[in-house]
């Protein structure tokens, strides 16, 4: 019997696993600067939880969902996406109490049950930020601009920056009802989800990837025509701050976003490099989320993206990432008085933080020496028996190919110089 992952996950090793350590610490040292701080949720939760943060309609809620009962008769569900965790830890804990708006970021798996593709897997790493307590446009923008910084400062180009407001509970049944009336003259022309998201969710329609449904839709009415005073002068004061900060957007007044707790900023980064999953990053902003989740009337914002995505716009680049490549030195050990002191030295240059490794298969010296031509070490330390007797080991430079005789004493101190 041979066994594989299951279907939509991955095993991340080796340049995919430094390349994933690369986005990862890019982004936590940018959320640094950006006063962001950590946060860490269990990977399941109640079902409830999404059902109710999420939405009932969504796709999420309604088909994706990793749900089981546990053996005390619980329903969990592991976590589709971030911010319905987030913002329960936040009403649990309180965090409220803070005077300061709370920004906070994670980076962890989530799941969805879709159908895999490339950039589409059903487990994936989610990256995010939520800030909680601020309804100003001005942090808006910040969490739009600080996407953008992450990706530039990773080095990806060919981003488009999609913008909407979707409104609020105030402008938007006006506009649900004419779009439903809309939808309804178009009704026969709709793929079938769309017929039962006009009936559940009819501004998803607009989003719909279906050709035709784009087509029968075009002429459909979109928020921006109906937002109010309140939603359209907070569009407007994001909009200014980004043209201040020189962040290019297109406005998109179809873009809906597939989870239900969006209000007023919703947003979209696309990468123009990677085909069918382009969208690399999305977010927007909350204002009843907290509230439908039991706290407060508390507003909120973040983004959200995925490793997987954001390595593939990556590679495409074919982004140089100066990673650390091969290792300082390799310990060619021959004969067992050799041996016997090995470990102890070899040990002494990790102390020191030298990158350093030896043979732990019996192998010959030539064999050792071909190791060390594999693992790219710049140079490798001699030890058989004869240099053992006069405790000196043989430095080899493996550029130029000198050698030299160093004490044992002296293997740090040499070799350290060497290496600055
Ligand atoms: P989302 O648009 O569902 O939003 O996901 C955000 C990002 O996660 C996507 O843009 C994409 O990069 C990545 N992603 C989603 N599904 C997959 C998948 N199956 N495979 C690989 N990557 C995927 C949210 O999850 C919101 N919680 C974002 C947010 C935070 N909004 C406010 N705060």
């Amino acid at each position: 019997m041979k066994f594989q992952v299951p279907r939509g996950t991955a095993d991340v090793f080796f340049e995919e696993a430094e390349l994933w350590n690369y986005i990862e610490q890019t982004s936590k040292e940018i959320f640094k600067r950006y006063n962001y701080k950590e946060i860490r949720t269990p990977i399941f939760e109640y079902t409830e939880l999404f059902q109710r943060g999420v939405g009932e309609t969504t796709d999420i809620v309604e088909k994706e969902m990793y749900t089981f009962t546990d053996r005390g008769g619980r329903s969990l569900t592991l976590r589709p996406e971030g911010t319905a965790s987030v913002v329960r830890a936040f009403v649990e804990h309180k965090l409220y109490a803070n005077p300061d708006p709370t920004k906070l970021y994670y980076i962890g798996p989530m799941f969805r049950y879709e159908r895999p593709q490339s950039g589409r897997m059903r487990q994936f790493t989610q990256v995010g930020v939520e800030v909680l307590g601020s309804s100003d446009p001005a942090i808006d923008a910040e969490v739009i601009s600080l996407a953008i910084r992450i990706f530039e400062e990773m080095g990806l180009t060919n981003l488009r920056l999609e913008l909407n407001s979707v409104g609020c509970p105030v402008c938007r049944p006006l506009h649900r009802e004419k779009l439903v009336t809309h939808l309804h003259g178009v009704k026969e022309k709709l793929c079938k989800d769309c017929q039962s998201r006009l009936e559940r969710n009819p501004m998803r329609v607009l989003d719909c990837k279906n050709e035709t449904c784009q087509e029968v839709t075009k002429d459909a009415p979109t928020i921006d025509q109906h937002l109010c005073e309140d939603c359209k002068s907070h569009h407007e004061k994001v909009k200014a701050y980004l043209d201040q900060m020189g962040i290019e957007y297109v406005e998109n007044p179809r873009l809906v976003r597939g989870l239900d707790y969006y209000t007023q900023t919703a947003f979209e980064i696309i990468s123009k490099d990677i085909g069918a999953v382009g969208t690399i990053c999305g977010g927007g902003r909350y204002n009843g989320l907290v509230a439908e989740i039991g706290g407060n009337d508390v507003p909120g914002i973040g983004f959200a993206f995925s490793l997987e995505r954001v390595a593939l716009a990556l590679k495409e680049k074919g982004i140089d990432l100066k990673l650390a490549k091969g290792i300082d030195v390799y310990f060619v050990t021959t004969g067992e008085k050799a041996d016997s002191v090995s470990m102890k030295i070899l040990d002494d240059l990790r102390k020191a933080g030298i990158k350093a490794e030896k043979d732990y298969l019996g192998r010959k010296m030539k064999a050792q020496m071909k190791a060390a031509d594999r693992l790219q070490a710049k140079y490798v330390l001699i030890l058989g028996d004869d240099e053992f007797e006069s405790k000196k080991v043989i430095l080899r430079d493996m550029a130029s190919g000198e050698q030299q005789e160093v004490s044992f004493d002296d293997i740090i101190p040499v070799l350290t110089s060497k290496l600055r």
